[in-house]
């Protein structure tokens, strides 16, 4: 659609925004990773420059072209992205936390391709480090911090759980054992929860559409009026 139609709302904002998966390497042709398109996380990206904003994209591997106006930053592990993410943050206005972070990592990567023998593989996995949340405890006041979470289930209480666990002002949540939602579609179905933990709302629609809608809601809880 037109430009014209989106107001500058952003204009001298920093957003940060981080997407798409993160890979584990278990040898050099081989990864455990969680599953992302990264299509929600680059329609923020790009929502966010069409209102205005500077941009910086913390990005897995993903089949998308780069958001144009992005400084994008690719990263491939866990570790990489929380790297980037903290050189980043302090600068930024608002981080938007779209990235399906792997939850495990292994820490005995092989350095040659591990040839089939028949035989079984045993890996020992160790949880990858909460980005979010240590993100969340190093924060400046005037930041605004938005997680996600992809769940089989949405329990509210559970997603209000999940808000004050990592310390965000807004969680995103969508439910990925929803036909036609979530993961590499178009579409999606978002149960917002805002306002501290206090207040839910949903909405449908494109992603891109979705990716206006809770830039909207950022804003809105910045100018501390959602009511
Ligand atoms: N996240 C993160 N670092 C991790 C795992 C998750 O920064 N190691 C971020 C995600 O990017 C997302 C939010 O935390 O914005 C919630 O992710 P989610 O996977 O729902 O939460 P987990 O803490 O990993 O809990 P679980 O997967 O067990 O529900
Ligand atoms: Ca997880």
């Amino acid at each position: 659609s037109n430009e014209s139609t989106y107001s500058k709302d952003l204009l001298g904002k920093t957003v940060l925004i981080s997407a798409g998966p993160t890979y584990e390497p278990i040898d050099p042709v081989r990864f455990i990773g969680n599953r992302s398109s990264g299509k929600m996380g680059y329609a923020l990206a790009e929502a966010s420059i069409r209102r205005g904003a500077k941009v910086h994209l913390i990005s897995g591997p993903v089949a998308l072209p780069p958001p144009q106006g992005a400084n994008v930053e690719y990263v491939e592990t866990a570790r990489e992205m929380q790297e980037m993410l903290f050189k980043h943050f302090p600068s930024a206005d608002i981080l938007i936390m779209a990235a399906a972070v792997s939850d495990y990592t292994t820490d005995s990567t092989l350095a040659q391709k591990k040839k089939k023998d028949g035989t079984e593989w045993t890996l020992h996995l160790k949880e990858n480090p909460d980005i979010l949340s240590a993100l969340t405890k190093s924060r400046h006041p005037g930041q605004t911090i938005m997680g996600f979470a992809a769940e089989t289930s949405l329990v509210r209480k559970e997603l209000q759980d999940k808000l004050r666990r990592k310390g965000v002002d807004l969680l995103a949540s969508n439910n990925i054992s929803e036909p036609g939602s979530g993961f590499g579609s178009e579409n999606n179905s978002i149960l917002l929860l805002t306002h501290d933990g206090s207040s839910f709302e949903e909405k449908s629609g494109s992603k891109k559409d979705l990716a206006d809608w809770l830039i909207d809601r950022i804003i809105l809880l910045r100018n501390r009026i959602l009511s």
